[in-house]
């Protein structure tokens, strides 16, 4: 995958040279450019804002800088992401999409809006979350990273994103290694078991009991199993009991 990021400043994005990320770009299976669009400000000042037509309160983006970047690379079946805390939220199903793409820009802006002809090179508005962040490149930094490793073969053979908390809908289930008694806190008897059936029904269980405690609004979306669906109601009695 490439991916393009405009930015004025690139070395905000120093978590992607670590780690998986920054394995997936020394092995080739990502390549990372960087597009300081102040580069290509034609004012003298090197200024990319302005104040808003109409007034108003901050500043804008100004197009110029932004479309003459753009077409300063290659970028034809590009996904156009913009960094924009009004966009649709970033979301797993969103970065397992993204993960399948050839190529992804990145349009991060700093501390103000953009000019509204800017959305005509894009093709989606994305926002992290229903909060105002100082800049998109935090915002980019982190959908990077959940897509990268979406990619096939960036997580090692062994690893598997199959079971993370959401990519079935549900979130993951507790998870225990070594020891079995750590000060007194143990694993759960089942796990110690061996026995393949009760570990996958508790799992499912525990992974039904999180969500109903945590993220209830993930059950209104969700498939369910008639096995689920016995489950469920036998947590929320129990839950009604208490
Ligand atoms: N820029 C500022 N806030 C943001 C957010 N929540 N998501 C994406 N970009 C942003």
């Amino acid at each position: 995958m490439r991916i393009d990021i405009l930015t004025l400043f690139p070395e905000m994005f120093s978590a992607l040279e670590h780690s998986i990320v920054g394995r997936a770009q020394k092995s080739g299976k990502i390549e990372v450019n960087f597009h300081n669009f102040r580069d290509f400000a034609t004012n003298t000042q090197k200024h990319v804002d302005d104040m808003p037509y109409g007034g108003g309160q901050g500043m804008l983006l100004m197009p110029q800088p932004i479309f003459d970047t753009m077409a300063s690379f290659p970028h034809e079946n590009a996904r156009v992401l913009m960094m924009d805390p009004a966009g649709r939220t970033f979301d797993q199903k969103f970065a397992e999409e993204l993960s399948q793409e050839s190529q992804v820009v990145f349009l991060c802006g700093h501390y103000e809006g953009f000019d509204e002809r800017i959305k005509s090179l894009v093709t989606d508005e994305v926002s992290l979350g229903d909060y105002v962040l100082t800049g998109g490149e935090v915002a980019a930094s982190v959908m990077i990273d959940a897509t990268v490793r979406l990619i096939p073969d960036v997580l090692g053979k062994k690893a598997s994103h199959e079971d993370d908390s959401f990519s079935s809908g549900l979130l993951e289930y507790p998870q225990y290694t070594r020891p079995e008694d750590f000060r007194g806190l143990k694993v759960p008897d089942v796990l110690m078991s061996g026995h393949h059936e009760n570990i996958r029904k508790w799992r499912l269980r525990e992974s039904l009991a999180k969500t109903l405690r945590l993220r209830p609004d993930l059950l209104e979306a969700y498939d369910f199993s008639d096995e689920e669906k016995a489950m469920l109601s036998d947590l929320k009695a129990a839950d009604h009991a208490v």
